[in-house]
């Protein structure tokens, strides 16, 4: 039996299970409810999770079983907490509270991918120590290389008439597609919140690169072309049943979306995507790891033609993803610039730093790339497991056992990862090399039965040893292979992401109380509600109120007023498009061509542009615009928008930067000050302040505006209440540049004078 423990003893444990183990493997993880209590073993309470307590019941939350409740036990918890953060996580301006919670999790994600990269340093990208574009080109060739040898082995291996290797028929391939299902509704999150109006102005060449990325996966603007669109569209095409990824019904058991690695890169994606300031490197390199072409994607589209089934989503990656001109290409050039700019501006060793940040994200995509593995595919060996000489020995004790798993005394109460020891032991599962892995991983990080590197202390051992329950069902020797295994289990240095990159770590909850609306993103305090609470009187909306062309040349604009406004504004709809699951609707999309129009990209054409949108020198937005027109007054060019906001406050630019965060609760008023503000785009093409190019730039941007902006008022045309939303922030806006420019902006004799809106 178990050796007597001191109480402080106790606590120590308890405190380095908080801190250190997992199922999750939460390495560098502060001390949070979420991670307390995931430890299934008999003796480990279950305490409430304070993310999962805050789920809003305003949908159907009777019939969801809530994660943490006993119900729901047939779920592993760690799979709770996935489904639990992708549903916030979608959601998030409903639970700004998830934030701190948010960035702990990246930062054990990115401890966890980066342990298991430094185990072999000299393979993957850890292996380009030192940075240079011609290293980091020519690693990414190589691994080029090794992908297209691989699949023309595939092809000869098929062509020699070998079976399908992804499935074995067309229900294994609709049971793997539907399980896909979660991280291929989130394709593109990982950029989603790239590229704000509060990216220092030096960086926007970068960011805007990526953004182009994310602009394709949202298929430029084009509903049908959306990358969730057509994977829904699959979807639909298998009978898969599933609800809209945003929902709280996606993530309800009943769905049977089980494989905890989909949702773990799901949450993964949209969690990297979260701070897009501070995360920028480590959002880069998982770019560049993602967009590379994989060999699963090619399989697939293979495959599944064979099996009569539609390929279109896969076939669609193998082009768009390509390494001459497509994602892979971009996605390492924007890495070459951004290393590039922080050595200009920063010196080698912060360029280096850069790419170390750089790297980490590139193995954390990496480490979460592959697919579930389909049942027919089990017995296939997997190249990285066993991952050492203890881990086969284990593996193989437990495989003797498995027919006799039934007779292994081990309190019938206890779970590994969700499952008795009994579910792991059934033997055509526990063939599998992915069950076998993840079997063990729950195991090692399951206190107080096992302590990692300390066999003397874990409470697996002594059940296993004379007076232990256990004692019998293994032989001494096989008891011998297990404590070798354990004692050899590293402890995981929670410190190893800020090591590694040479940063001074920073608290989750002292970075997020710090926050400035003028400089970081997201800020979403519950107390940073907006008042906009100027009263219009009702009327009927019509586009020939909100469109009509200005007629007026701002003789003398008080420019002091415009700048904070211009430079603010283009924030108004930047977060309609942050998550992929709601970006297939009309209005997203036509907001998806309003920014490409406000940020310089080139007008939409038929195909995909690729890197030639990359190439392109001359690309003019209205933040390249609104830095020509303080040069030609004579003022202090700014670097970014606090130093805008610095040099000219504005208590209405940060209130439009409050709402902006908060798309899905004013979706109306958000357009309708949009409508407002391309008022005074329109006014200013006519301004002595720009060039007679700029000026025509300017024009096109408001005409694509326009475009965009009738199209979200169309659709609204049904939702009286959003509709009035919107002319109230048409109303809000216009009332504020009126006031800036010193004259009426539009002229249509029936608009409400801006006397009713004072
Ligand atoms: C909630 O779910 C229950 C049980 O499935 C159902 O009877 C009820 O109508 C649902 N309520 C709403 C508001 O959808
Ligand atoms: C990268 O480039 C540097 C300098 O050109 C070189 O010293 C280094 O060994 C190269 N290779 C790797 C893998 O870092
Ligand atoms: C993180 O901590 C460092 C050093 O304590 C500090 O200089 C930096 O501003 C902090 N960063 C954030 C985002 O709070
Ligand atoms: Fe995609
Ligand atoms: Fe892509």
């Amino acid at each position: 039996m178990p050796v007597n423990i001191h109480i402080p003893t106790i606590w120590q444990a308890v405190f380095v299970v908080i801190l250190v183990f997992v199922p999750i493997k939460v390495y560098g993880a502060t001390v949070r409810g979420f991670l307390r209590g995931r430890f299934e073993g008999e003796n480990v309470e279950s305490q409430p999770l304070p993310p999962v307590n805050a789920l809003d019941n305003e949908k159907n939350a009777s019939n969801l079983a809530v994660p943490g409740r006993r119900q729901d036990n047939d779920q592993p918890r760690e799979l709770r907490i996935y489904k639990d953060f992708y549903y916030k996580l979608q959601n998030l301006e409903r639970f700004p509270e998830t934030l701190p919670q948010s960035r702990d999790l990246l930062l054990s994600l990115l401890t966890e991918a980066l342990a298991d990269a430094l185990k072999k340093p000299e393979q993957g990208i850890l292996s380009v120590e030192h940075y240079t574009s011609e290293n980091l080109t020519k690693f990414l060739q190589i691994e080029n290389d090794k992908t297209t040898q691989e699949w023309e082995e595939y092809v000869a291996r098929r062509k020699a008439g070998s079976p399908t290797e992804m499935f074995q028929d067309r229900e294994e391939a609709k049971w793997w597609l539907r399980q896909m299902a979660p991280v291929k509704y989130v394709d593109g999150a990982w950029l989603g919140h790239i590229n704000k109006i509060t990216t220092p102005f030096a960086l926007r060449r970068v960011t805007k690169d990526a953004w182009q990325v994310l602009s394709e996966e949202l298929g430029d603007g084009d509903p049908h072309k959306n990358h969730v669109y057509v994977y829904r569209e699959l979807m639909e095409e298998i009978g898969s049943g599933l609800p809209e990824a945003d929902t709280l019904d996606f993530i309800h058991p009943q769905h049977q979306l089980n494989e905890k690695c989909i949702w773990k890169a799901a949450v993964a994606q949209l969690l990297i995507s979260l701070f897009p300031h501070e995360f920028l490197p480590e959002i880069l390199g998982f770019n560049m790891h993602f967009e590379g072409l994989t060999m699963e994607t090619m399989k697939a589209a293979r495959e599944l033609e064979e099996l009569g089934l539609n390929p279109y989503y896969f076939v669609l990656h193998i082009s768009i993803d390509n390494a001459d001109s497509g994602h892979t290409a971009i996605a390492m050039q924007t890495v070459i610039r951004y290393v590039e700019h922080v050595r200009q501006t920063q010196g080698e060793s912060a360029a280096q730093q850069a790419w170390r940040r750089v790297q980490t994200g590139f193995v954390l995509s990496k480490e979460l790339s592959s697919g579930p593995e389909c049942p027919s595919q089990r017995h296939r060996p997997h190249n990285s497991f066993p991952r050492n000489i203890h881990e086969a020995e284990v593996i193989k004790i437990f495989e003797a056992k498995a027919p006799v798993a039934h007779k292994i005394h081990c309190g019938s109460r206890l779970t590994i990862g969700g499952r008795t020891l009994v579910d792991w032991l059934q033997p055509d599962a526990f063939a599998g090399k992915r069950w076998q892995m993840e079997f063990l991983d729950y195991l090692s990080n399951m206190q107080p039965w096992v302590r990692r590197g300390d066999s003397s202390k874990s409470k697996l051992i002594h059940e296993l040893s004379w007076g232990g329950k256990m004692f019998g069902s293994f032989t001494q020797s096989e008891v011998d292979v297990v404590k070798r295994w354990i004692d050899t289990l590293e402890i995981p240095n929670p410190q190893l992401y800020w090591l590694f990159v040479g940063r001074s770590e920073n608290m989750s909850d002292q970075v997020l109380q710090k926050q400035d609306i003028r400089v970081d993103y997201p800020v979403l305090s519950p107390t940073s509600m907006v008042d906009l609470s100027y009263e219009l009187t009702p009327l009927t909306p019509s586009p020939l109120l909100y469109f009509h062309p200005a007629s007026i040349t701002p003789a003398n604009p008080d420019m002091s007023k415009v700048l904070p406004l211009w430079f603010t504004n283009p924030c108004l709809l930047e977060s309609f498009v942050c998550v992929p699951s709601k970006t297939t609707t009309i209005i997203a999309s036509s907001v998806v061509r309003l920014l490409r129009a406000q940020s310089g990209f080139d007008a939409e054409g038929s195909g995909v542009a690729g890197m030639d949108e990359v190439r392109r020198i001359d690309s003019v937005g209205l933040v390249e615009l609104g830095l020509e027109m303080t040069r030609r007054s004579g003022l202090r060019q700014p670097t970014s928008l606090k130093e805008v906001l610095e040099s000219w406050p504005s208590e209405f630019a940060c209130k439009m930067l409050q709402v902006s965060m908060r798309p899905m609760a004013h979706p109306g008023l958000l357009l309708g000050l949009a409508a407002a503000f391309v008022g005074l785009h329109d006014a200013m093409t006519s301004s002595k302040l720009l060039s007679t190019t700029s000026k025509a730039v300017l024009k096109q941007i408001v005409r694509r505006e326009r475009d965009s902006l009738k199209i979200c008022l169309d659709e609204l045309q049904d939702d009286k209440i959003e509709c009035a939303e919107f002319h109230r922030g048409h109303g809000i806006g216009r009332a504020e540049i009126e006031n800036c420019l010193d004259q009426n902006l539009v002229m249509a004799e029936d608009f409400p004078s801006s006397k009713m809106l004072s």
